[in-house]
């Protein structure tokens, strides 16, 4: 049976195993020392199932965090739950391009590749602006991109499918595929495909397709993007030890810019 997104049952799956997942990712220290570094309150922007907000949280670091998708929010605000209730951490449902919130920050955090996800010059201009207004005065926002090389985006998409196994916590087997279907030169945008493909103990099958779609983004555009928003960069990494950007391209292209008042 193949069941597509719109009924939730994929979103459901998707966010269950978001964190099986990712557990390849080694960013949450990234993070949270910038955290500390900069201190808070920190806005997290798409934050999905909280994988970096509850560690930035668990060190006592004020942090809310909104998305779009009430399943992985769910699964963050049970994660939440299940710490102390002192624990300074709040979740939203909002959408990063236009949402209104009772707090400012010192920082916003957009880790994993979320403004990637938003694929138009027009969506990205809307999110930066409305973190610019939730930042405080010479606050921060931290963008972590993926920057392709040139050669990755003349492959063949069929040579960039990734496929990844594990067993899920009701002993289902998961089969993973992730498929680039297209990519677009002309507004720097992929079209992806995440197949999920599980087998429960009792040998029942399901088939979950979610199709989505990100942005490719240069360096030099997202210097541009941010300036035209009021920030200016001021730190460029390209990786999560703070190793220089450009040292092994293909990668990271993490950026920390700074809100900057021109009336001040
Ligand atoms: C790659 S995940 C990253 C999640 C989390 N930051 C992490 O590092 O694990 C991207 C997240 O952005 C969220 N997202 C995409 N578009 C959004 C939008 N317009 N508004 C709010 N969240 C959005 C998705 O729902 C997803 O949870």
């Amino acid at each position: 049976m193949t069941v597509f997104d719109a009924d939730g049952i994929a979103a459901q799956r998707d966010a269950a195993y978001y964190e099986l997942f990712t557990d390849w990712r080694r960013d949450t220290d990234f993070f949270a020392t910038v955290a500390r570094r900069i201190g808070g309150p920190i806005l997290e922007l798409g934050c999905g199932t909280g994988r970096i907000t509850i560690p930035i949280a668990q060190a006592g670091i004020d942090i809310d965090g909104i998305d779009i998708a009430p399943e992985r929010l769910r699964i963050a605000r049970q994660a939440a739950e299940r710490l102390s209730p002192t624990t300074p951490v709040r979740f939203f449902p909002a959408d990063i391009r236009k949402f209104s919130l009772d707090n400012t920050y010192r920082l916003a955090l957009f880790p994993y590749r979320v403004l990637q996800e938003l694929t138009t010059t027009t969506d990205k201009i809307d999110c930066l602006r409305c973190v610019h207004d939730h930042l405080d005065r010479g606050g921060f926002v931290l963008v972590d991109n993926y920057c392709p090389s040139v050669a990755y985006l003349a492959t063949d998409p069929d040579s960039c499918t990734t496929t990844s196994e594990k067993h899920g916590p009701a002993g289902e087997h998961i089969r993973r595929t992730q498929r680039v279907i297209s990519r677009n030169h002309a507004d720097q945008t992929q079209q992806l495909e995440v197949v999920y493909d599980i087998t429960d103990p009792d040998g029942t099958t399901e088939h979950l397709v979610i199709p989505y779609q990100t942005s490719y983004i240069f360096r030099l555009e997202l210097e541009h993007l941010l300036a035209r928003y009021g920030f200016t960069m001021t730190e460029i990494w390209g990786g999560y030890e703070f190793q220089d950007f450009g040292t092994d391209p293909p990668g990271e292209l993490i950026v920390l810019a700074q809100r900057v008042d021109r009336s001040s």
